[in-house]
């Protein structure tokens, strides 16, 4: 394993220093939220490596789980939870979620959230894939554009919370296992800084980039958990990533999510002989957890020879579509698909990394100070496959814990405005090796090898293969914003191989063909990642 420790040599004596209370990396909802969860008397800086608005909780369309309807209960989300995370989920933490859903979601409302909402006010709820009742809330089809968007104006007028655009995190810095802040380069002056704060959150999302086809935008390739894991931060869950069955497959488009909430209104899927397929498949049909319907698919395709499948949704009417799909209807016309007359092309694509930063419930990690949540998290709510509509909740739910126990302990004990005296030299040079061409080279291998079905032969192979780019890139100066990215990218694609290998049997979104039953006695634990403690 690369033994890299940072990213950049660097000399803290050197260069600017910025203090906080408190340091968030990641604009999505589990960053923004948690900075609104901090007390207007500390001071928050948000760091976030493209604009506040470029994140995946901005993509996510269908919506927000939770149990309001009647005979809805947080036992019953509770239970659909721990089945679709197929033996692995950790029932603390999901208890935590279910439970403090509703309390969250009205926060949201009073932040000035726009849910959908039926005739009599009460908020519209809908169905997705393993929930046994109506209880997704969405805002048409764009729930995190508008979740999102309402944040970022209230964030936008706290006094106490800086934002800070273009601002890449490079490393944590840590003193006997200890935050004391963060390494950053900011694109905007061209200079590195370190970010001094006694409690640091990352919320960067997941690693979809590590895929050809993913739902995720530019900007997820793994930075905050690559970065945690360089610190000797656990890891956890990794070989579990889930790929979303029904995404656009076109050929100008292969990462537009067709909502999962278009089968919750009653999509069906069709291979391209027209044929229904999911009965043969699960008593749940379209609506099974995601991992069975996009292993479903995945067969149905190499049955049929063919690289999609079909989602039919012609039966409703135009109307209707336009309505309650408005960027999925409008989207696919641009691509000449009328969803109300023709059937949308879908393959699945990477959408969701189960794993992650190991934390409890409170989103403590093992690094005191050093705190993380939503998807670049792992504290056990999705287990070896996340239900659907779980991802925008959890950094609700989960945000706020770590602000509300942040604040407790600043109220504690102010942090502390001591300057850091932190060095690093290595021997690295300037190496002339074509990174665009690597970063290709490994989605391709991931996508092959490392997909919705994987083997042992598969996975040997992608591991000599991301061996060799790991021996390339090692000593490399890291001179640009892409150069990290394909250290970090390169990093967390041999934890995510060497995890899958270990778990010899098939559990939630990771199936092995060569071990395709799942073996509670052996393989009902978590698999932890964690760095030795070289140069840390
Ligand atoms: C979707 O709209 O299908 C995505 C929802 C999710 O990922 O939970």
């Amino acid at each position: 394993m690369n033994n890299l420790r940072y990213l950049i040599d660097f000399d803290t004596d050197k260069v600017e220093h910025e203090y906080c209370d408190v340091l968030i990396i990641g604009s999505g909802i589990a960053g923004v939220y948690t900075a609104l969860e901090i007390p207007e008397e500390y001071n928050v800086v948000i760091i976030t490596k493209d604009c506040i608005d470029i994140s995946n909780s901005v993509l996510a369309q269908g919506g927000i789980a939770v149990s309001l309807d009647e005979g809805d209960s947080p036992e019953l989300h509770f239970k659909d939870t721990i089945y679709a995370g197929a033996g692995l989920c950790d029932e603390q933490s999901v208890w935590v979620l279910v439970n403090e859903a509703a309390a969250n979601i009205d926060c949201l409302c009073n932040f000035g959230v726009q849910f959908d909402k039926k005739s009599n006010e009460e908020l519209s709820l809908t169905r997705e894939g393993a929930h046994s009742k109506n209880r997704i809330i969405h805002a048409g089809d764009t729930t995190g554009k508008e979740v999102c968007d309402k944040l970022i104006s209230v964030v936008e007028t706290r006094k106490n919370i800086k934002i800070k655009e273009r601002n890449f995190a490079l490393d944590l810095l840590t003193e006997s296992g200890v935050c004391k802040g963060v390494l950053a380069y900011d694109e905007t002056k061209s200079v590195v800084k370190v970010y001094i704060s006694d409690f640091v959150v990352c919320a960067t999302g997941g690693f979809g980039q590590l895929y050809e086809n993913t739902t995720n935008p530019e900007i997820a390739t793994g930075d905050g958990t690559a970065l945690a894991y360089r610190a000797g931060c656990e890891l956890m869950d990794m070989e579990f990533i889930q790929f979303h069955p029904t995404v656009l497959y076109h050929t100008e488009n292969k990462s537009f999510l067709i909502s999962e909430a278009v089968r919750g209104e009653g999509a069906l899927l069709k291979n391209i002989n027209g044929e229904r397929f999911m009965p043969r498949y699960h008593e749940l049909n379209e609506l099974a957890p995601r991992d069975i319907v996009s292993r479903a698919i995945f067969e149905e395709m190499k049955r049929t020879k063919s690289s999609h499948v079909y989602l039919d949704i012609t039966f409703k009417g135009k109307e209707y579509l336009e309505n309650r799909f408005p960027n999925i209807y409008k989207t696919c016309l641009s691509y000449g698909i009328d969803i109300s007359k023709d059937y949308i092309p879908v393959a699945p694509a990477e959408h969701y990394c189960m794993g992650g930063i190991r934390t409890d419930i409170s989103g403590r990690t093992n690094i005191s100070g050093f705190y993380a949540c939503g998807e670049a998290a792992c504290n056990g709510i999705h287990g070896a496959n996340r239900l659907a509509s779980n991802s925008l909740l959890e950094g609700l739910v989960f945000g706020q814990r770590i602000g509300n126990e942040v604040s407790n302990l600043l109220r504690n004990g102010p942090a502390k405005k001591s300057g850091l005296m932190m060095k690093f030299v290595s021997n690295n040079i300037t190496k002339a090796i074509d990174r665009e061409v690597i970063r290709e080279n490994l989605k391709k291998i991931m996508t092959k090898n490392v997909g919705i079905v994987r083997d042992r032969e598969s996975l040997i192979y992608a591991l000599e293969q991301v061996d060799e780019y790991n021996k390339t890139i090692e000593n490399m100066k890291n001179e640009s914003i892409r150069d990290y990215e394909l250290q970090n990218l390169v990093l967390i694609s041999k934890l995510v191989i060497e995890s899958a290998l270990e778990r010899e049997e098939s559990r939630g979104a990771h199936f092995r063909s060569d071990f395709d039953k799942t073996d509670d006695i052996e393989w009902r634990r978590n698999i932890v990642k964690k760095r030795g403690t070289l140069n840390a």
